[in-house]
């Protein structure tokens, strides 16, 4: 197994890609001898899951705001780090996330309005300044996320928000990972492609961020 304990979290709205492209950098990584482990926000703890139910459940009662959503999904997001990051990251794991606070600053501070800065103090008090390895955004439009969406059909309350709010998701993604927010190592994947093309870019991505070439 080669050794690595990098946290490389997968981002972008819903239906961009990031099932299938996570599944697809696990099975190379893998035959490339990596020790892979994937997570998945909010949840991924079974104390993780529950604040997920509680957070879909207030806010579709329309109970919490975006400040009271930022504090529930980083307590779920401190146990995900504390029962699942960190020891697997001590075993020379690497670890592939669905979503992480970045998920926070898009839906919560951009989409929704909240304040960035609370989330900025969220990481440096609820997580004692943790951080992911690098942050691979699969950007789509806010057309092809909602089309996408309305064909797939679920039950996430976040997912049937209006167009309005998935062009400043959308807007918000493109600005973080502009900047580099969050000081963290942004890769922005154009994932309106087919699938092939995108994961052959993605495989370029990991590539970079490992310093090493992937076989196939
Ligand atoms: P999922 O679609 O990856 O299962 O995520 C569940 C929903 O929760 C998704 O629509 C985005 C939303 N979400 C936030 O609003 N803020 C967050 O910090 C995270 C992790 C997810």
């Amino acid at each position: 197994m080669k050794e690595n304990g990098k946290f490389i979290v997968f981002e972008g709205p819903g239906a961009a890609g990031k099932g299938t492209q996570i599944n697809f950098a696990k099975e190379l990584l893998s035959r490339n001898g990596f020790d892979v482990v994937t997570t998945r926000e909010p949840g991924g703890t079974s104390g993780g899951e529950e604040i997920r139910q509680l957070i879909f459940k207030l806010r579709g009662e329309h109970l919490i705001n975006p400040g009271e959503q930022m504090v529930l999904f980083f307590a779920a997001r401190r146990l995900l780090v504390k029962q699942v990051i960190k020891p697997n990251q001590a075993l020379g794991r690497l670890i592939l996330g669905d979503r992480f606070y970045s998920s926070t600053g898009a839906y919560q501070g951009y989409a929704e309005g909240g304040d960035m800065k609370k989330i900025e103090g969220l990481i440096r008090v609820g997580l004692d300044g943790f951080k992911p390895d690098a942050v691979v955004l699969l950007d789509v439009s806010a057309k092809v996320a909602i089309a996408r969406l309305k064909k797939e059909g679920n039950d996430d309350p976040f997912d049937r928000a209006n167009p309005e709010y998935f062009e400043r998701l959308v807007a918000g993604y493109r600005e973080m990972a502009g900047t580099g927010w969050g000081d963290l190592r942004w890769y922005v994947v154009n994932g309106e492609r087919s699938i092939e093309e995108v994961s052959k870019s993605v495989k370029g991505v990991l590539e970079n961020i490992l310093g090493t070439k992937l076989r196939e």
